[in-house]
């Protein structure tokens, strides 16, 4: 066609040609934009995302929350409809979801102008009577299906278990009376009661992006926006719901950018012309920039425009081509794609099909076209552009990587769209790596998967899990006041969070070497191990290690008998290593909380988690282990350091990564440390430098800061706890307990016959059956499923699928609020560093260990989200400890053996002179520095020489 073209172009005046082009190029100008101008779409486009989402609906772009908080997990099952109304065509669709399997069958309607265009009762009328023909076709008229209703237009909605949506105005061809401020639900909900021949659970409404995203999304879990280009335009995405940092589908309609006159530069009077003659004059500005609706008529317009400058069909303005909507958009695509000549369709005279004139209209109408198209789609990606230019911000993220869910036939049937959408996201957004995925089966089969989701929520959640979602921000703000109320002087008594002086000074510096043991006491292992660090070319560590048991009855036992136990685990790990006649450096991580002066004492404040040794709590626990040892008399150690695991975990982690200034574990039990300024703790002499405090988080909330969010379940178990009312926090986020909860909550919804059908077994009515690593396992995403089988099995329970499902989300459920809570405390931290460094961007790395944070499936994923989401001017790096926290206690205690050699020293050299006390006073006052050094490290044999008796 191009080649004949040409051919044929070569037989008219050249300069007449030119002129033509000229002229047509001339007309075409307004509608090709520069990328400045595509800048400015852009950021207008932000901001009216931005302001949609503050006035809640009463600016041009509407912003509407549509309720659906997930995209699908792979776990929806059962038998659906959906209804899909508001694209070309009218759909009705049945779809089985099976083992992350969807089926799908459909059946399409058309719905008449007469009827989009009468009464409201007639439309839905009409849709019963499609959804009737349907359930007959598919032999399911008494199936009384759950069913999922997209309905493709502005709808305001309340929660997703209270189905309705209110419509706020029709747009595209729709103009139905009587519906406008109703809800469409109940309107389809009475045409098929005065139907009465089926009936039909509606339990979800959705927007047709969201429907979009939702079926692209069971694809591609990366899917996170719904785009469609079709006979209207519009998107939705996964927007952060900051009070709760949830995430919650937001559809923008943002067909309704420049409706507050925003785009009026780029309107050319074409565009005015199309908007004067539409059912909505005014409305929705930017869809009839860029919708299939929309662009043949603007064509038909320059067309127009064109003809009656005497530049097309010889001025002769055809019947024909002013008819409205005469030219649709699909030949629009034809045309650009080749496969069509605009004279058969003019109807500009046939017997001169092949002349000349025929190929420069040809040619000329393509132009028109292209530059209609492809503005068109250069828009949309202006506006795509600040779409995930905003999720990559919310998120705190330099890149992002997200795939966009799109349907619509312009999107599908044009040649060049999809390209110049995508080209011009790229150019816009560079930041960003989008994948545009086209939905196979069109919206329906997302609704159909917001009602399973819907249906998993309303049978599931309602009143037990209502109080479960908690205010991320309200506890940030409540944590980073405790933190200050810890480290006052004055207000650390009364405080929750102890806020414990640790003596560490500074992470591994490089320069630590020797040979250590190192004990590990207080995780869900007692681990001992030897760490040699050496020191050839490059800092190296090697390390052994041996788990011992450590039975419950001696945790519980006396602390005598705990501690004549570590010392015999110790004696037989120095045997196995032959080193028994050796005094190695010891360090010892006791995961408990430690009141210390020095590296070398730790008073045990409280006991926590498990553990509950008689006579141990107000102890020194190095004294307490030396005396063990020595009581022994087969071995002799030098416990050089006791710290606690977020201190040893932090040490691990700085030694591969200078810039770790926090630690914190979830494991059993839950805690954090950070490098805090010693002009801040108040506890500690000193002004200078940086001290490691122990938080003590767990304790969180042990002064009643978190009784609006505890749960009955909560308080359960902390009645049958070996510590009642206190480490309320860790209680309610810590791997020990977690577990407990969902066998709680799973024993009530049995109870309320919501599970298992009513059936109790004695399994499921014993404590700690159901462990925190079931809850790892269940939420697994591809095999959660049946590992909830086998698990309910073992606790004698037949369950069905909907038990397995339940039972999922209630393992949700509780990860979820855990990785919340801690995400709002650790947040609490890293601001506090921020801080005190005064600093716009903080970039810092956090070690972490736990049980519960290494195995389960989702919840660093979580954590990491809602920190970054919390404290988005932070580059924060989680880096995991893989070597537990024995390599970092090995740490501390170099740098403590290096000092202690060091004063072991300077006292060997003092005790050769023999100094007379006025001689002493006088060398102390040049010393004053060591003293203060001294007084806070270590015992220092030079302070003892240098302090007159
Ligand atoms: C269909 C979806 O595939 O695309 C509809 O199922 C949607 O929900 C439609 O409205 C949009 O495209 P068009 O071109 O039909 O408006
Ligand atoms: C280990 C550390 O890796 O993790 C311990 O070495 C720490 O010091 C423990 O106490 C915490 O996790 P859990 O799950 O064992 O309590
Ligand atoms: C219109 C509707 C919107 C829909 C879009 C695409 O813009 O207002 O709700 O998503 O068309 O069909
Ligand atoms: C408990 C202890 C704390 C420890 C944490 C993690 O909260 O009190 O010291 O760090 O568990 O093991």
């Amino acid at each position: 066609m191009c080649h004949h073209n040409r051919f044929l172009l070569l037989n008219v005046a050249k300069s007449d040609i030119i002129s033509l082009v000229f002229q047509v190029d001339e007309t075409l100008c307004p509608f090709k934009l520069s990328q400045e101008q595509l800048q400015l779409v852009k950021a207008r486009m932000r901001a009216g995302l931005e302001a949609g989402l503050k006035t809640k609906g009463s600016s041009a772009i509407k912003m509407l929350p549509s309720y659906v908080y997930r995209t699908p997990d792979g776990t929806e099952h059962g038998k659906y409809l959906a209804l899909d109304l508001g694209g070309t065509n009218f759909r009705a669709m049945m779809v089985n979801f099976k083992r992350q399997n969807a089926r799908l069958y459909h059946k399409i309607y058309t719905i008449p102008l007469e009827i989009m265009q009468g009464t409201g009762e007639e439309l839905f009328d009409h849709i019963a009577q499609c959804v009737s023909d349907f359930l007959d076709y598919m032999g399911m008229k008494n199936a009384h299906l759950p069913a999922g209703f997209t309905f493709s237009f502005p709808c305001e909605q309340t929660a997703i278990d209270t189905v309705s949506g209110t419509l706020v105005s029709w747009t595209k061809g729709y103009k139905a009376t009587d519906c406008e401020g109703h809800d469409v639900v109940s309107m389809l909900r009475e045409a098929i009661k005065r139907r009465n021949e089926f009936d039909l659970d509606i339990v979800a409404v959705v927007n047709d992006t969201v429907g979009t995203m939702m079926s692209c999304a069971y694809e591609d879990p990366q899917c996170e926006i719904g785009l469609i280009a079709g006979t209207g335009t519009n998107v939705c995405y996964m927007e952060e719901v900051d009070a709760e940092l949830s995430k919650m589908c937001i559809n923008t309609e943002w067909g309704g950018l420049g409706d507050d006159g925003s785009l009026d530069d780029i309107i050319t009077p074409y565009d005015m012309e199309v908007n004067q003659n539409s059912i909505n004059p005014g409305r929705q500005r930017f869809e009839k920039l860029t919708s299939g609706m929309y662009l043949g008529e603007i064509v038909r317009q320059v067309l127009l425009d064109l003809t009656r400058g005497g530049l097309l069909f010889r001025g002769h303005v055809t019947e024909t081509l002013k008819t409205p909507g005469i030219f649709e958009t699909k030949y629009l695509s034809q045309i650009e794609r080749g496969d069509m000549i605009f004279c058969d369709l003019a109807n500009c005279g046939t017997n001169s099909l092949l002349s000349v004139a025929i190929m420069i209209m040809d040619f000329i109408v393509m132009q028109v076209c292209g530059a209609v198209s492809r503005r068109a789609a250069q828009l949309c990606g202006a506006g795509m552009a600040a779409v995930v230019d905003k999720i990559r911000e919310n998120r705190g993220l330099d890149h992002l990587n997200i795939t966009v869910g799109v349907d619509g036939a312009l999107y599908k049937l044009h040649p060049h769209f999809s390209r110049v959408l995508k080209d011009t996201t790229e150019v816009l957004a560079p930041q960003c790596n989008v994948t545009f995925l086209p939905s196979e089966e069109g919206s329906g089969k997302g609704a159909a998967l917001i009602s399973a989701v819907a249906r998993q929520i309303g049978q599931h959640r309602g009143r037990y899990f209502s109080t479960w979602r908690v205010s991320v921000c309200a506890h940030n703000i409540q944590f980073r006041r405790e933190l200050a109320k810890g480290l006052g002087r004055d207000t650390n008594p009364t405080a929750a969070l102890k806020m414990l002086p640790t003596f560490v000074r500074s992470i591994p510096d490089g320069s630590e070497k020797g040979d250590f043991i190192a004990l590990d006491l207080g995780g869900s292992n007692f681990r001992i191990l030897r760490v040699k660090v050496s020191h050839e070319k490059k800092q190296t560590v090697q390390m052994e290690s041996q788990i011992y048991d450590t039975p419950e009855d001696i945790i519980h036992g006396s602390g005598t008998r705990l501690f004549d136990h570590v010392a015999e685990c110790l004696g037989d790990f120095m045997e196995k290593q032959n080193i028994k006649d050796k005094k190695l450096p010891v360090g010892f991580t006791f995961s408990f909380p430690c009141q210390q002066t020095k590296l070398d004492e730790g008073f045990l404040i409280t006991w926590t988690k498990r553990f509950k040794a008689g006579g141990v709590e107000g102890m020194d626990v190095v004294k307490l282990l030396n005396k063990a040892i020595k009581k022994r008399g087969d071995y002799d150690a030098d416990i050089m350091a006791v710290v606690n695991d977020t201190v040893g975990t932090m040490m691990t982690c700085g030694f591969d990564d200078q810039r770790c200034e926090v630690g914190i574990i979830i494991g059993t039990g839950t805690n954090a440390c950070y490098m805090e300024e010693l002009r801040n703790i108040d506890l500690v002499e000193g002004d200078e430098g940086r001290m490691c405090v122990n938080t003590e988080w767990g304790a969180f909330g042990d002064d009643g800061r978190l009784e609006d969010i505890r749960t009955e379940f909560d308080r359960e178990i902390d009645r049958g706890s070996i510590n009642p009312g206190k480490q309320l926090f860790e209680k309610m986020v810590s791997g020990m307990y977690m577990g407990e909860l969902v066998r709680l909550i799973l024993v009530k919804m049995a109870r309320e016959g919501l599970v298992f059908e009513g059936r109790i077994t004695p399994e499921l009515l014993t404590k700690g059956k159901f462990e925190t690593k079931h809850i790892s396992a269940i939420e697994k995403s591809k095999e959660g499923l049946s590992k909830a089988r086998e698990i309910l099995t073992r606790l004698g329970v037949e369950p069905s699928t909907d038990d397995c499902i339940a039972v999922q989300h209630v393992c949700t459920v509780v990860s979820f609020r855990s990785a919340n809570l801690i995400a709002a405390a650790l947040a609490g931290i890293l601001m506090r560093l921020k801080e005190n460094k005064g600093v716009a961007r903080l970039r810092t790395t956090v070690g972490i260990d736990g049980s519960l944070y290494k195995m389960h499936p989702q919840y660093a994923r979580r954590l990491h989200k809602a920190v970054r989401r919390l404290v988005p001017d932070t580059d924060v790096r989680f880096l995991l400890s893989e070597s537990g926290s024995g390599k970092g206690a090995a740490m501390v205690t170099a740098v403590a053996y290096r000092l202690a050699e060091h004063s072991r020293q300077i006292a060997q050299i003092l005790s050769e002179f023999r100094l007379t006390t006025e001689q002493l006073l006088e060398v102390r006052k040049l010393s004053q520095w060591c003293v203060c050094v001294c007084v806070c490290v270590f015992p220092c044999v030079l302070c003892h020489y240098l302090t007159p008796s």
